[in-house]
């Protein structure tokens, strides 16, 4: 089934110079790259995100690693990656989430270490199933950063909005 899923590679990976690595190591999956982009997290952002672990002892460390604290790095690299079972194989590739626990030969088998907090640094996320990605994906990205329509839109008009413009 051809599938969408939400790629971040995390403060740790970007700070150890992994991004290559990783986009390297996903073009196994043979996916195409729908979206990318550099994003400074906010903390609204990180805990949207990692809502469903609001209740973990770890919460509060976990939004702290997803905005840079951590590494003095407050950006992840988002991309969304397209094709047939696309969830699946990036998962496959990326491994367990614990880093030790995860095949050596995966992204973070290969890359990830637990830090002394005992939190994960696992440099990259995947989005889990088709109901996350598409609420990850919606999260991270407005519909004009993706070069595909993949859910419902709508135009709107909103004059009031401020934005910055090239000088
Ligand atoms: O990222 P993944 O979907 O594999 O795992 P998760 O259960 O959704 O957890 C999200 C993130 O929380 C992980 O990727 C780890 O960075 C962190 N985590 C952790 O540090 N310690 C745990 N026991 C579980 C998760
Ligand atoms: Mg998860």
């Amino acid at each position: 089934m051809q599938e969408q899923t939400l790629v971040l590679i995390k403060p740790d990976g970007l700070k150890r110079s992994l991004t290559g690595n990783v986009i390297t190591r996903l073009s196994e999956a043979k996916l195409e790259i729908l979206a990318a982009k550099v994003v400074s997290v906010s903390e609204e952002l990180a805990k949207e995100h990692y809502q469903h672990l609001k209740n973990e002892k770890f919460f509060l460390d976990l939004i702290r690693f997803l905005r840079g604290e951590f590494h003095d790095c407050p950006r992840v690299m988002a991309m969304v990656y397209q094709g047939e079972d696309a969830i699946a194989k990036v998962r496959e590739l990326a491994g367990a989430t614990n880093p030790e626990e995860a095949d050596p030969t995966s992204i973070r088998g290969s890359y990830g270490r637990i830090h002394t907090s005992g939190l994960f640094e696992n440099v990259m996320h995947a989005s889990e199933n088709l109901k996350e990605a598409e609420r990850e994906i919606k999260l991270w990205f407005d519909p004009d950063e993706i070069v595909e329509d993949l859910y419902p839109s709508q135009e709107k008009t909103q004059e009031s909005v401020r934005q910055n413009v090239w000088s």
